[in-house]
């Protein structure tokens, strides 16, 4: 009681694009208020309760539900939860609960010491139940896909079965699992099918073990995609080392590799038992690299509608991820076009990256990109020109308007872009004549 349940529930739903239901207010929908209910007696109150937690289990289409504070003393709601649901134990002091519903019209909050007892005879049962304990949205959607921001004060408790690092990392932050480490090149340089060959070669883990990835985007991609494949699939946590990495691509199971004929172009969904962000990792980073990171950081803040750049590294870091989580979670294995809007200003930064041969960063392009989808948009270009300071780029212009052509999510030759409807309002797709779309892209070239 006094959690956020039906709040917290339902903007998780909001984000995540399911169906949310509160089973307190399915009851009083169904049979009145719930103080008369229970005057009723409890246990009549509970078997209604019971019945209507099965129902919206039952339910095939994946939704979000807020459970009242009783519901999971039933064994039978229990047994329901372990075989249907992913439990979150949304934890609240129980002063701050207190203060929230004391007193008010809930039959079990109406004498403090009462409800203090109840909160610490029930603390062991959540506890049991729950898979994850939270105490936000963004922890909700950050345990959805096993994201963990490291406490610096606790230690991190992961058993690996082999280490798969960026070499350069190793050397910055060394990291002792007890296990077999597979030092893989810096940078883009690991994302090769002769660094998987080598790796699957000389990997020697079982079905059952897992594989840790300490890295940037690179390492994670190649490692996750390494994971993916050998012996049919292993598990394995990301442990991201780069912004763009925290942010971005540790996140939402896309592994993967490049070949001679373009970037990312061999790769698996298959999604890391867990994911470890140490903020801290960052302190190292070089400019260029905390740059690329912060066009992704921009882009999230656009589309969440909400200044994330300007947040304390940690919270920047947890929020940008939190977002990312909840797009995936809407859309895991990107059949339904939802994580589309993750490619806000990709469709103008993929052409440029093509055009210069894969030479430029693809941060610094991104940067690019959003300059071309805000102002397709009708929206002030501040934030990027502030933060990013993109300067056009020396590419071939027809080459680069090729490119774009051929992006993955054109039809019929047509370029679909993410655009703002405002800040914070994604619209996909957007259709617009080629003479629009050009004439930005040019305006990213320098003549
Ligand atoms: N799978 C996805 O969903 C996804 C999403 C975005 C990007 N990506 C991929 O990620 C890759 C880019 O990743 P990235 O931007 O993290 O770069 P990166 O992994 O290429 O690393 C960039 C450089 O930073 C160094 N580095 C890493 N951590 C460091 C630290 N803590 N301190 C100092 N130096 C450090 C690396 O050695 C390397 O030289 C691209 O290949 C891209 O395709 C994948
Ligand atoms: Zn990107």
């Amino acid at each position: 009681m006094g959690a956020g349940k039906s709040t917290v529930g339902r903007q998780v739903a909001l984000l995540t694009g399911r169906r949310f239901v509160d089973t307190d207010e399915e009851i009083v929908r169904l049979h009145g208020p719930i103080p008369a209910l229970f005057e009723r007696g409890e246990h009549e109150f509970r078997q209604i309760e019971e019945r209507a937690v099965a129902e919206a289990l039952r339910e095939p289409e994946p939704g979000v539900l807020a459970l009242g504070g009783g519901a999971i003393l039933s064994e039978a709601t229990r047994g329901l939860l372990r075989q249907r649901a992913w439990t979150v134990w949304l934890r609240v002091d129980p002063d701050v609960a207190w203060e929230r519903v004391g007193n008010a019209d809930r039959p079990l909050a109406q004498e403090e010491s009462a409800f203090r007892r109840l909160y610490e005879e029930r603390a062991p049962v959540y506890a049991e139940t729950a898979d994850a304990i939270a105490v936000d949205v963004e922890d909700v959607l950050l345990a959805g896909l096993a994201v963990r921001l490291v406490d610096p004060s606790a230690p991190v408790g992961v058993r690996g079965d082999a280490l798969v690092a960026d070499e350069r990392v190793l050397g910055l932050h060394p990291l002792d699992l007890g296990c077999e480490t597979y030092p893989v090149p810096a940078g883009e340089a690991a994302k090769r099918i002769d660094v998987v060959q080598r790796l699957w070669e000389t990997l020697e883990l079982d079905r059952g073990d897992t594989l840790v990835a300490y890295g940037g985007g690179a390492t994670t991609d190649v490692a996750g995609f390494v994971a993916s494949s050998y012996k049919r699939g292993v598990s394995w946590i990301a442990w991201p080392t780069t912004l763009v990495g925290q942010v971005d691509a540790a996140i939402g199971g896309k592994t993967g590799i490049d070949l001679e004929t373009g970037k990312n172009l061999v790769g698996a969904f298959h999604y890391p038992t867990r994911v470890l962000i140490d903020p801290k990792l960052l302190n190292t980073l070089p400019v260029e690299e905390r740059r690329a990171g912060m066009a992704e950081v921009v882009k999230t803040g656009l589309l969440a509608g909400q200044p994330l750049w300007e947040l304390p590294d940690e919270e920047m870091v947890r929020a940008c991820a939190a977002f990312k989580a909840a797009v995936c979670l809407a859309d895991p294995f990107e059949l339904t076009g939802r994580r589309a809007i993750l490619n806000l200003g990709h469709t103008f930064a993929h052409a440029l990256e093509a055009a210069s041969g894969f030479e430029l960063r693809h941060g610094d392009a991104v940067a690019l990109g959003l300059l071309a989808a805000l102002r397709l948009s009708g929206l002030d270009t501040d934030v990027v020109d502030e933060l990013l300071r993109p300067e056009p780029v020396s590419v071939d212009e027809k080459r680069a308007w090729a490119a774009l052509r051929r992006d993955k999510k054109a039809a019929e030759g047509r370029a679909r872009l993410v655009l703002l409807e405002e800040i914070g309002k994604p619209i996909f797709p957007v259709e617009l004549p080629d003479e629009d779309i050009r004439r930005e892209l040019d305006a990213l070239i320098a003549k």
